[in-house]
Parts: C-alpha cells; structure tokens; sequence
C-alpha cells in the first residue's frame, strides 16, 4: 500500500550545485546522502514538508542516470511512492501486468527499492520505497521568508490525463481527487494533458508567506503568475517550479 509520496528524483550534472539551489537558497535539510554504485549516482535526500527531494548526480557513464542526463539534461526524473512493505508492492504490480525495472527490490538510498518501467504508468518513472525502520522524516523545511516550504502537487504531462488518473487510482491505489488528478499523503499528482512527450513536467511548492518568498526567491527569475511565484527552470537546474500560497 503506497502511503505518500516519499521524493521526487531530479537530475543535477553536479551534486554540490544542485545542494547550492535546494539546500542553501531554498532552505531544505539533509536527511541522506551517500554513494549508491548501484545506480551508479551520488545522491542526497532533502526534506520538504510532506516529501524529500532527492538529487541524483551520475558518476558512472554507463549508468542510467548518466544517460538521461545526455539525452533530456538536467530536470525531473522520477516519483518515488513510500510503502512498508516493498516486496509487497512489487508483487502486486507484477500481478497487475506493470512492466518492471527491476523483478526484485534492490538497496538505494530511500531504503528499500524498485522502479516500474514508464511505459506502464503513462510515462512516469515511478520508484517505490520502503525507508529504513531508523528514519526520521523531519516534516518542515525552510527558514525566514520561505518558512513552512513543502512539496503539494507534482505535475506530469500525459496524452490522456484521466485514463492516467484512472491508472494510478486503480491500479497503484492512489487517491482520486478530479478528472486529472491524484493524491497520496497530502501530495497531488496532476496530469496535463499535452500532445508533447509524456513524462513529469513540474513541481508546485506552497508557502506560508508568498509574498515574502517572492522577494527571497528574485535571483532565480521568480515571476508572478495566477497560480503564484514562478522561477526559471534554467536557475533550478531544470525543474520547472511555481511557489503558491498555502
Ligand atoms: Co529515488
């Protein structure tokens, strides 16, 4: 059973640049950082709020990390689901015809893990995890003008946004909350429809004082649009990421 949206996985070309934007100007904690050979990355998980935020760095040309960075760049890569028992969740998705990744879960850095292949979960990259029974999820983030940062919706673009919807509500178990969008935990994951490539399109972030933040947040282009503050994805490394009011 998936219980929240335990992080979003992003591509930097370097780790400590993806720590400058993420940790020292937005304001997030580390609660994990290691070398996973496995994967061939270097990797930290940051809180925000209800999620983490994982930063993923390739060290091994060959990897797959390596090779979606020379293909797409730097930007999002995939969305991990937090469940207690991983095996378990695996099964269930073999059972319901998922393609896999990987038949067996493997060590990463969120714990215990496996990917679904994106093209069973309408190109989405999806990761399940099952965290270590020791970790503590700090559950705030930021500090001064972007006190109570946090993850609220993640943002997929898809050909059909409410057989998505349908997808993840019935056969991964998620909360449906519209037409094109799911919840899990607290998190929204929301479907846009678009004719371009399928695949995870953006992050929204809420704040307790938007107005505040925005002036925080000028050196990365912050924008003001109806749904909030936008930054420029070229200074966030990729991610296309809107600041909202909570
Ligand atoms: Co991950």
């Amino acid at each position: 059973m998936l219980t929240r949206v335990h992080h979003v996985g992003l591509v930097v070309r370097r780790l400590e640049d993806g720590l400058a934007l993420w940790r020292d100007r937005l304001g997030l904690e580390i609660s994990a950082q290691a070398t996973v050979a496995d994967q061939g990355v270097k990797a930290a998980l940051l809180a925000i709020g209800r999620s983490e935020i994982e930063l993923l760095e390739p060290i091994d040309e060959q990897g797959g990390v390596a090779t979606f960075l020379a293909k797409r760049g730097e930007g999002l890569h995939h969305v991990c689901f937090e469940t207690p028992d991983v095996a378990a969740d695996l099964a269930g998705a073999r059972e319901r015809g998922f393609p896999l990744i990987d038949e067996v879960p493997r060590p990463g850095l969120a714990g215990s893990i496996c990917f679904l292949h994106p093209k069973g979960t309408a190109g989405v990259l999806v990761e399940f995890a099952t965290p270590p029974g020791d970790s503590v999820h700090a559950g705030h983030a930021g500090h001064g003008p972007l006190a109570g940062l946090a993850l609220r919706d993640v943002r997929a673009r898809s050909r059909d946004g409410a057989a998505a919807a349908e997808l993840f509500t019935t056969r991964l178990g998620l909360e449906r909350r519209g037409e094109t969008t799911v919840a899990v935990g607290g998190v929204h994951l929301h479907f846009v429809a678009s004719d371009g490539p399928e695949g995870l399109a953006g992050l929204i972030l809420e704040v307790d004082d938007l107005v505040a933040a925005r002036g925080a947040l000028g050196a990365l282009g912050a924008a003001t649009t109806d749904e909030g503050v936008t930054l420029a994805p070229d200074r966030c490394h990729g991610v296309p990421i809107t600041v909202a009011a909570r």
